[in-house]
């Protein structure tokens, strides 16, 4: 495995911009915290640019290397221009845009790439709002408007990437007003490994596949764990906050069971010396998650990389952290920030 820098933060050439926003992509749920819960991670995001036209109108570019031919150029379906839009609608702003969207964040893979464009697209519009006007859209205007923008792709409202991949970190959103949230001062030092299948699931047909209605004493289940698991991480107790993470039985076993190789990934990561390893989101993609100043990050990877050879099905490991930042501006100079331990394997 080699090391890298990977420049997810740099410019792509060849796009002329007024303005320019990076937004990471982030783990959600964590076991029992469906729609609750959500983690920005370091070195895989989104870059949104705009060009400003000063004219009515929207024009949408993809660029990038991950599966760019899916992510739709419609301005009313893309969830960057959604947010673009509804951001200058919100502050009164009339002007068009060429909107480029460079994707770092594979599409469908359960790490929050359509609520990175998302939280790009109207980080980038509130930067131009202040270089047009002079006025500083509030913050609860910026999540609007990234929220309005990942209902597009997800067919709901849930925050649980948004928000974290707007304000860093870990985030506990309301479920039922995402602009309601707090940030948790967690897992912030621990080792995060990904792994990313190469297929792809769409979080509407994931979310399809949930119950309409569960048993009260389940929500009351669930409720103990999330707590359970929250005190756990406040405490520094890997153990236990692995064993909550790891113990949902509401939304996870639902999705689990299209998801090649789940148990054994989750077996390997564990024995490895991960505490924790679960769905991302609506998955494919698998995180795991190491205690902080763990050796064993790196061998995690390559245990859950490892079991899934046997399934034939191309996936690859990324090893990384949570960010801590969140959304922020892209200037021309701008340099990537994370160092990856990237693995390729079939
Ligand atoms: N909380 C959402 C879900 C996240 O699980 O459907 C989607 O990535």
């Amino acid at each position: 495995m080699e090391s890298q820098i990977v420049d997810s933060i740099v410019m792509p050439e060849n796009t002329p911009y007024d303005v320019a926003a990076w937004g990471p992509a982030s783990l959600s749920n964590l076991g029992p915290g469906f729609d609750v819960l959500g983690l920005a991670i370091q070195g895989l995001g989104d870059i949104v640019s705009l060009r400003l036209l000063g004219e009515s109108g929207f024009s949408v570019r993809v660029t990038g290397p991950e599966w760019i031919d899916d992510v739709p150029t419609n301005e009313e379906l893309n969830t960057a221009a959604v947010a673009v839009r509804r951001l200058f609608r919100n502050a009164g702003v009339e002007t068009g845009a060429e909107i480029t969207i460079h994707k770092g964040v594979p599409l469908g893979s359960g790490i929050g790439g359509s609520a990175a464009s998302a939280a790009a697209g109207a980080f980038a519009a509130a930067e131009a709002v202040r270089l047009l006007t002079g006025e500083e859209p509030d913050f609860d205007t910026i999540v609007q408007a990234a929220l309005a923008g990942e209902r597009i792709a997800s067919g709901a409202i849930h925050g649980d990437n948004v928000v974290p991949s707007l304000v860093g970190g870990l985030c506990l959103v309301d479920p039922t007003n995402p602009i309601e949230y707090q940030r948790l001062g967690f897992l912030g030092e621990c080792g995060v490994i990904l792994l990313l299948p190469e297929a792809r699931v769409l979080t509407k047909t994931a979310r399809a596949i949930l119950p309409d209605t569960v048993r009260l004493s389940s929500t009351a289940s669930q409720a103990h764990r999330l707590a359970s698991m929250l005190i756990a991480l406040g405490e520094d107790d890997w153990t236990q906050a692995g064993k909550a993470m790891m113990s949902d039985d509401l939304v996870e076993p639902y999705r689990a069971a299209h998801v090649v190789g789940y148990e054994t990934v989750r077996a390997a990561a564990i024995e490895a010396g991960a505490f924790a390893c679960g769905l991302s989101g609506s998955g494919p993609a698998m995180f795991a998650l190491t205690a902080p100043g763990s050796a064993s990050t790196i061998d995690v990877g390559q245990a859950m990389l490892e079991s899934m050879r046997k399934y034939n099905k191309p996936a690859r490991i990324v090893c990384t952290r949570a960010d801590l930042r969140g959304t922020r501006s892209v200037t021309s100079d701008d340099q990537g920030d994370a160092i990856l331990d990237d693995l390729e394997g079939k």
